[in-house]
């Protein structure tokens, strides 16, 4: 039913702040009356929604396309499960069902097209036995634009991983990937074709945002829109390395509020046909290959909304 991912919204003090951080991350600007709306380039699609509430930063809502059936579908088993649709929370904001989550996280749910992915010439990589590349330097300069592509996907907290799971799977259609032990994370993808998740739970005391991704066109990419963020003064957070769950090369910083944005290049993707077997896999294991900074810092896995 659900097929793709929205956009995400955060509640936050000041609009300023956010704006000034996804500008200087690779994102544009679209001010509306009651929120501001962040997206790639190119993209015509809200990917970022700010709404300003002159409190601490708090996530907001989730936003996710489904077609008229799916809607439908949806709808029927919201209503026999008793979940209880509400108001939009602002006249701006999108059509569709609105309804909270068992962790009372605000969900949407809209009629829209199928997701357009951005289609790129594959580059051209020389490695042992293969040299595509025959005669043309591959460094690129350092102007390149270091502009996402798309919002990949988001990582929430939530105080009861198997019972958030199970809710996203049995009554919107979300497929699991893989999980982490002990039921501390559990990769959502959608139906249809996807991304490994485009939605992660990851346990804590309470509901929370922890980071959300987007899609690079490559690590140069990655790597040159963070030296940009780090000369803008924002704080990296954990990177660049590569995690096993997902496969993605990663690299993060954190927002003003302590949230966190990623860059993403290389994750897995999987066909609505391929009969994928989730893994269990350890914290250890599962959170990364590789990283130029060895493991996560110790606030990686901190709630700051449970503070
Ligand atoms: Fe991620």
């Amino acid at each position: 039913m659900i097929r793709s991912l929205r956009h995400f919204a955060l509640g936050v003090p000041a609009l300023k702040a956010g704006v000034d951080f996804y500008e200087a991350f690779g994102l544009e600007t679209i001010d509306r009356p009651d929120h501001v709306a962040m997206r790639c380039h190119g993209r015509d699609q809200d990917q970022v929604v700010l709404v300003e509430t002159g409190r601490d930063r708090k996530f907001h809502h989730i936003a996710f396309g489904t077609d008229a059936a799916g809607l439908a579908a949806i709808k029927g088993r919201l209503e026999a499960a008793g979940v209880a649709l509400v108001d939009p929370p602002y006249p701006g904001a999108a059509e569709g069902l609105w309804f909270h989550d068992p962790d009372h996280v605000l969900v949407n749910v809209q009629a829209a097209e199928p997701e357009v992915r951005p289609h790129e010439a594959a580059p051209d990589v020389n490695r042992p036995g293969h040299y595509p590349r025959a005669g043309i330097r591959g460094c690129p300069t350092p102007d390149i634009a270091t502009r996402p592509r798309r919002l990949g996907h988001l990582i929430l907290f939530t105080p009861d991983v198997p019972r958030q799971a199970r809710f996203y799977c049995a009554l919107l259609g979300m497929r699991l990937s893989d999980t982490l032990q002990d039921d501390y994370g559990a990769f959502l993808r959608t139906g249809g074709d996807s991304d490994h998740h485009v939605l992660g739970l990851l346990h804590s005391n309470a509901p929370g945002f922890h980071h959300a991704s987007f899609e690079m066109g490559s690590i140069d990419e990655a790597a040159l829109g963070a030296l940009k963020l780090q000369a803008k003064g924002y704080k990296h957070a954990w990177g660049p390395g590569r995690h096993a769950i997902g496969s993605n090369y990663f690299h993060y910083f954190r927002d003003p509020w302590n949230g966190m944005a990623e860059y993403f290049h290389d994750i897995d993707f999987i066909p609505d046909a391929f009969d994928w077997t989730p893994q269990e896999w350890t914290k250890k294991e599962g959170m990364f290959l590789w990283s130029a900074d060895g493991p996560p810092p110790p606030d990686f896995g901190r709630n700051y909304e449970a503070c």
